[in-house]
C-alpha cells in the first residue's frame, strides 16, 4: 500500500495532524496498536475531556528548550481548536482558570475527530501494530500488521509512557534513536506523590480528607490548587502540578494555609477566643481530621519524651496555655509542612510523561526532524509537557496542525 502520510499513533496529536494533511489532498493513513482510536481522550477530563485551556501560553509547558512550543502553539490557538468544537456544536464549559471541558462526554471530542478524519478521507486503523520502520528511496517503508505502508512523510504520534494498560508504549523513543536522534530521560509527570516511613504511618488513614486551596513549590515554581490524601500519599491538582517539577530529595514545600501567616492568625485568636482548644481554632481552617492529627504531631508528641505512635488521644489545650512562640512555631508549620515525598506513583497513574525527544533535533515550525527529511515527532514523545488544565491536549492539537499543515 502506499500513501503520501502514515501516522503512527490515533491519539490527539496523530488525528489533528491527519485531519491538517487530509485537508491539503494528502493521502493519509493512521495506524494504531491499541484496539480503539482516542483512548486518552476518551478518559481525559473524567470523562468529559478539558480540551484545552484559552490561558495557554508557552510558559504553562516544560521542556529542555522553554521557547521550542511557542511557534506552533502561536499559530493553532486554543480558539482554533474552540472554532471546531463549535462547528460540531459539541456544548462545553469553563470550569477554572480557562479549563475548558465538554458539557457531556470526550466521547464527542473523538466523534468529532473521526468525523473530521472521514471528510477528507484520511484512514484511520486500529488494533494495527508497526514491526519495523526502514528508510526507502521515496520516503519510508513500514512493515504494520495489515502488511507493507510506503509513506512519503512518517509522523511519530505514539504519546509517552503515561498509563501502559491504555496503549503507552516507548515505540516512539526507540524509533527516535533508530534515526539518530537523542531522547531525554523520560520521568512520570502530573502524578500522585508517595510518602514512606513514619510519614506515611503519620498521615494514610487521612485518605479522602481533602483541602480546597494549599500552595505547592518546588523551587521558584509554585500552585496554588486543592490537595487531597490518599492511602499511598499526596494527591490533588497542587500535588499533579508541582509533581512535574520535583525529584526525588527536592525540597518540596506546602503551605497549608497559603492566604494568611498562620502564626499571627494562631495569636490573634488566643486573644479573641482564649477558652477554644488549638484543634477546634485549626479545625476551623483546616479538615477536622487533619487539624486534630496536626496537633497530635506538632502539639503533644515533643512533649511527651517520644511517646510510641499513635498517640493516646490527648485533650488538647485551650489557646490561653499556649505561649507566643509555640503558637509561631506551630504557624510556621501550617505555612510550610514539614512534609517529605518518597517517590511518585509512576506511569502506572501519570497524566502525562515529561522528557521525549530532545527538541534539538527539530525544526519548531514543523516539527520535522532535522535529521531525516520527512520524518515528524507531534505530541508528547516530545519533550514538551504542559501543566494540568487541557495544555497538554493544546500542544496535542498545535504540534499535530504544525506538521500536518506541511507533511
Ligand atoms: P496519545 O497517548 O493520546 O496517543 C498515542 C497513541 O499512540 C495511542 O493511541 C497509542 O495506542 C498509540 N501507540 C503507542 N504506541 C504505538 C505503537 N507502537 N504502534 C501503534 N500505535 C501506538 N490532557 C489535557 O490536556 N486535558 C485533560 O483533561 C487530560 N486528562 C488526562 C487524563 C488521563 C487519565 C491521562 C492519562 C492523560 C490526560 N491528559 C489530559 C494528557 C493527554 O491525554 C495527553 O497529553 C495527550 O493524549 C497526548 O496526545 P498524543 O496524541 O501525543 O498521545
Amino acid at each position: 500500500m502506499k500513501v503520501d502520510v502514515l501516522i503512527i499513533g490515533a491519539g490527539a496529536a496523530g488525528l489533528m495532524c491527519a485531519i491538517a494533511a487530509g485537508q491539503r489532498g494528502r493521502s493519509v493513513l493512521v495506524v494504531d496498536h491499541a484496539n480503539k482510536v482516542g483512548k486518552k481522550i476518551l478518559m481525559s477530563g473524567g470523562g468529559r475531556c478539558n480540551f484545552t485551556n484559552t490561558g495557554t501560553t508557552p510558559a504553562n509547558f516544560l521542556s529542555a528548550n522553554p521557547h521550542f512550543a511557542k511557534s506552533a502553539l502561536a499559530r493553532y490557538t486554543p480558539w482554533d481548536f474552540i472554532a471546531l468544537v463549535e462547528k460540531h456544536r459539541i456544548a462545553y464549559h469553563e470550569k477554572e482558570l480557562g479549563q475548558l471541558f465538554c458539557d457531556d462526554s470526550s466521547k464527542q471530542i473523538v466523534r468529532m475527530l473521526l468525523g473530521e478524519c472521514a471528510a477528507v478521507d484520511v484512514t484511520v486503523e486500529a488494533s494495527c501494530g508497526v514491526r519495523a520502520v526502514r528508510r526507502a528511496p521515496e520516503g519510508f517503508s513500514v512493515a504494520t500488521a495489515r502488511g507493507e505502508v510506503h509513506a512519503q512523510s512518517l509522523v511519530i504520534a505514539s504519546g509517552g509512557l503515561s498509563i501502559p494498560s491504555m496503549g503507552a508504549s516507548g515505540f516512539g523513543y526507540e524509533l527516535a534513536r533508530q534515526f539518530g536522534h537523542a531522547v531525554l530521560p523520560t520521568r512520570a509527570g502530573l502524578v500522585p506523590l508517595t510518602l514512606s516511613g513514619k510519614h506515611q504511618e503519620h498521615y494514610q488513614d487521612l485518605a479522602g480528607v481533602a483541602l480546597p486551596v494549599v500552595e505547592t513549590r518546588v523551587g521558584k515554581q509554585s500552585f496554588r490548587a486543592g490537595l487531597l490524601f490518599t492511602h499511598r500519599g499526596l494527591s490533588g491538582p497542587a500535588i499533579l502540578q508541582i509533581s512535574s517539577y520535583w525529584q526525588p530529595g527536592d525540597d518540596l514545600r506546602i503551605d497549608l494555609l497559603p492566604d494568611q501567616d498562620a502564626g499571627a492568625w494562631l495569636v490573634e485568636q488566643r486573644a479573641a477566643r482564649p477558652a477554644a482548644e488549638l484543634k477546634t481554632v485549626l479545625g476551623e481552617a483546616l479538615p477536622k481530621r487533619l487539624a486534630q492529627r496536626l496537633c497530635e504531631r506538632w502539639v503533644l508528641a515533643p512533649q511527651d519524651g517520644g511517646h510510641p505512635w499513635p498517640l493516646p488521644a490527648h485533650e488538647s489545650r485551650p489557646m490561653r496555655q499556649y505561649r507566643d512562640a509555640e503558637l509561631v512555631q506551630v504557624g510556621a508549620r501550617l505555612n510550610a509542612w514539614p512534609i517529605t515525598a518518597s517517590g511518585t506513583e509512576g506511569y502506572r497513574t501519570a497524566e502525562v510523561t515529561l522528557g521525549g525527544i530532545d527538541t534539538d533535533g527539530l525544526s519548531s515550525s514543523t516539527l520535522q526532524s532535522k535529521l531525516v527529511p520527512g520524518l515528524y515527532f507531534i505530541g508528547e514523545v516530545v519533550d514538551v509537557t504542559g501543566w494540568l488544565g487541557g495544555y497538554n491536549f493544546q500542544w496535542a492539537w498545535a504540534s499535530g496542525q504544525a506538521a500536518g499543515a506541511v507533511a
